[in-house]
């Protein structure tokens, strides 16, 4: 009788303390104090061996009915605390959705590829068909069909990257044009945008640079349809107000050449430090397709006629961002090419 009292106090303790209990984790102590292996309850199971045999059976299934009760109780109140806690911590963890969003890092067009798209809209627009042309050339197409046959002197005009007797590094992106011109008739109206390599390096030489090469053939083109699609570009690409100049020139693949100059884009002419007070900066070269080019490709120069251009695309971009040293272009700074995200650089 004595232990059945024992039994129900105990019970009743463990029932009550885990209604008091204010937290899973007390909750838990609850459990480890009545249940656990050497809890108050438990304890009384090991306490049976001093109970007489007949008495035993009896006790144990109250000892363990008494367990289960508390058991329910404490899986019940277990319950109700989580929810509890999940409640309390949903509320304190609620979404401000009016906090400003994390930026991401987001990355440019390089200034290059700016100035080359610049460069195909204006031409595209003038109704030009953009061409390429492999990096790696031979001979016949960076030189010989341009009309600078093997140990020319023009040849040291350009340091060229050699793999061998016949293929090298493209040293210009003129090869295009024969090859352009070896594929179909006139007429023939295309630019090619590329890569070209030559041997040289300082701030205003990269040993690889872009281009872009400009061809137009057709029946009665003069040398002033070449200076005006070039006095158009000049003012698209730096302005409605820049003057052009062409200066006689040579080149082995055009007769009569000519050097094209812009008014500085800085001083507008006046005179200053980037146009070394000349006014003038040079842009690309050009002329009228030399009739032996024409020839070469099996064109009739007495049918049709041409002008051809070519430009340097790093320089363009260094005369219209102020770069002073080409090797920025190169070095993939982020510092430096982040400020071109502001330049209208559609951002990718
Ligand atoms: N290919 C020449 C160069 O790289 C430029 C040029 C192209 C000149 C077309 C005339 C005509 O210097």
């Amino acid at each position: 009788m004595e232990f059945r009292v024992k039994v129900d106090e105990t019970t009743e303790q463990a029932v009550e303390a885990c209604r008091q209990a204010s937290s899973t984790k007390e909750l838990e102590q609850v459990r480890v104090q009545y249940l656990g292996k050497k809890g108050e309850l438990t304890g009384l199971l090991r306490g049976l061996g001093q109970l007489s045999a007949e008495e035993r059976p009896l006790a144990g299934k109250m000892v363990n009915d008494a367990k289960t009760a508390v058991e329910d109780v404490l899986k019940a109140r277990q319950q109700e605390l989580r929810d509890a806690e999940q409640d309390q911590r949903l509320a304190a963890e609620t979404i401000d959705i009016s906090l400003p969003g994390r930026p991401r890092p987001q990355g440019t067009l390089h200034p290059i590829t700016m100035v080359l798209d610049e460069i195909k809209d204006i031409f595209v627009g003038m109704g030009y068909q953009v061409a390429e042309g492999p990096e790696i050339e031979n001979d016949y197409y960076n030189f010989e069909a341009l009309n600078v046959p093997k140990d020319h002197p023009a040849r040291d005009m350009q340091d060229t990257f050699y793999f061998n007797e016949n293929f090298l590094l493209r040293s210009q992106t003129s090869p295009v044009q024969i090859r352009t011109m070896e594929r179909q008739d006139p007429p023939v109206r295309i630019i090619a945008p590329g890569k070209v390599y030559r041997s040289d390096s300082d701030v205003t030489h990269s040993p690889m640079f872009h281009q872009v090469e400009g061809l137009l053939v057709d029946h009665n083109i003069t040398f002033a349809d070449l200076k005006g699609t070039l006095q158009l570009f000049a003012q698209k690409m730096f302005g409605v107000h820049t003057k052009t100049r062409f200066r006689a020139s040579y080149f082995p693949f055009t007769e009569p050449s000519a050097e094209v100059d812009v008014s500085c884009i800085m001083c507008g002419g006046s005179g200053c430090r980037v146009c070394s007070n000349s006014g003038w900066l040079e842009i690309l070269g050009s002329g009228m397709v030399d009739p032996r080019v024409l020839t070469k490709v099996g064109y009739d120069p007495a049918a049709v006629s041409g002008f051809a251009f070519g430009m340097g695309v790093e320089r363009v971009a260094m005369l219209k961002y102020g770069i002073h040293d080409i090797r920025l272009l190169f070095d993939n700074d982020v510092r430096f090419l982040n400020q071109f995200a502001a330049k209208g650089g559609c951002q990718v």
